[in-house]
């Protein structure tokens, strides 16, 4: 079993590092936020999917170490960032994301791997997390350790498609990135997807978001449109929703 680092315990990286302890591994998580490791350290929980009983079972398990001190990232054979990557007036700020890549870097060990599961534009991973690791640590990417990206599907409230259900497409940026990523989350969900670099997967992931936001905004014109014309437009959603093939229903 591995040390892994997860960094950024929020709606993403709260359920993975329980999972990850779960899996058998020794978890430390670290954010920066001191105010949610604290609640984390009193085995509370601030995200709905993760009950405060999973969070108090890590502990007792000895292997979960929340932390807000970058030192407790030491040692790390694997780790996991997921910050946030917000938009800002229409461009990805990275601010969170390359802080946690130089705060890891300072602890990245030869061998060692480091995985980003936030969301953001094809080439973050091989343009600029690479190049933020190799700065901090002197080390070489592919010679000198792994990287790779996996992006979340997280669907808060869904109790069918589960962090462990739900395929992950994994990714790396060599053949030994791809090996030992695949194999850190072989242990964790019941299906991978390889891709052939960090780029396929971070477009995948945009599609996945994108077809999401398409839809939910054309059902919110239409459901406007209905409303002028007294047309029930929930009704019409329905009766859409039966046909079998070429159509997913969307809500406004
Ligand atoms: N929430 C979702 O449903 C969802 C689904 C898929 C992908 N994502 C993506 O995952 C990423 C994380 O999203 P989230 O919803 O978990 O965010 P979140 O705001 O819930 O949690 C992020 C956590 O990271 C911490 N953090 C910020 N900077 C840090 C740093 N330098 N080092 C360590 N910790 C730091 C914050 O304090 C916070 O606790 C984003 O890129 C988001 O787009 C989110």
């Amino acid at each position: 079993m591995s040390a892994v680092v997860v960094a950024g315990l929020g709606y993403v990286g709260l359920p993975l590092a329980m999972r990850a302890v779960v899996a058998g591994h020794h978890v430390t998580g670290y954010d920066t936020d001191a105010g949610r490791v604290k609640r984390l350290e009193a085995g509370e929980s601030y995200v709905e999917d993760v009950p405060a009983g999973e969070v108090a079972a890590a502990l007792e398990s000895g292997r979960f170490r929340p932390s807000s001190s970058a030192g407790a990232c030491a040692g790390f054979d694997v780790a996991l960032i997921t910050v946030p990557t917000p938009l800002r007036d229409g461009l990805p700020d990275l601010a969170c994301l390359e802080a946690a890549s130089r705060t890891l870097a300072c602890y990245l060990r030869p061998g060692a791997t480091v995985i980003v599961e936030s969301t953001s534009y094809p080439g973050t991973t091989q343009e600029q997390v690479l190049r933020w690791l190799e700065d901090g640590s002197g080390l070489l990417a592919g010679p000198g350790f792994h990287v790779g990206y996996s992006p979340e599907r997280i669907d808060p409230g869904n109790r069918v498609w589960t962090l462990a259900t739900t395929p992950k497409i994994v990714s790396g940026i060599d053949e030994a990135s791809l090996s030992t990523v695949e194999g850190f989350y072989r242990g964790i969900v019941e299906r991978t997807v390889a891709v052939s670099s960090p780029r396929e997967a971070e477009l995948a992931k945009l599609i996945e978001n994108t077809f999401r936001h398409v839809n939910i905004a054309l059902m919110n014109e239409l459901a406007m449109f209905g409303h002028d014309l007294g047309v029930d437009v929930w009704e019409a959603i329905d009766a859409a929703s039966t046909k079998p093939f070429g159509y997913m229903p969307f809500r406004p």
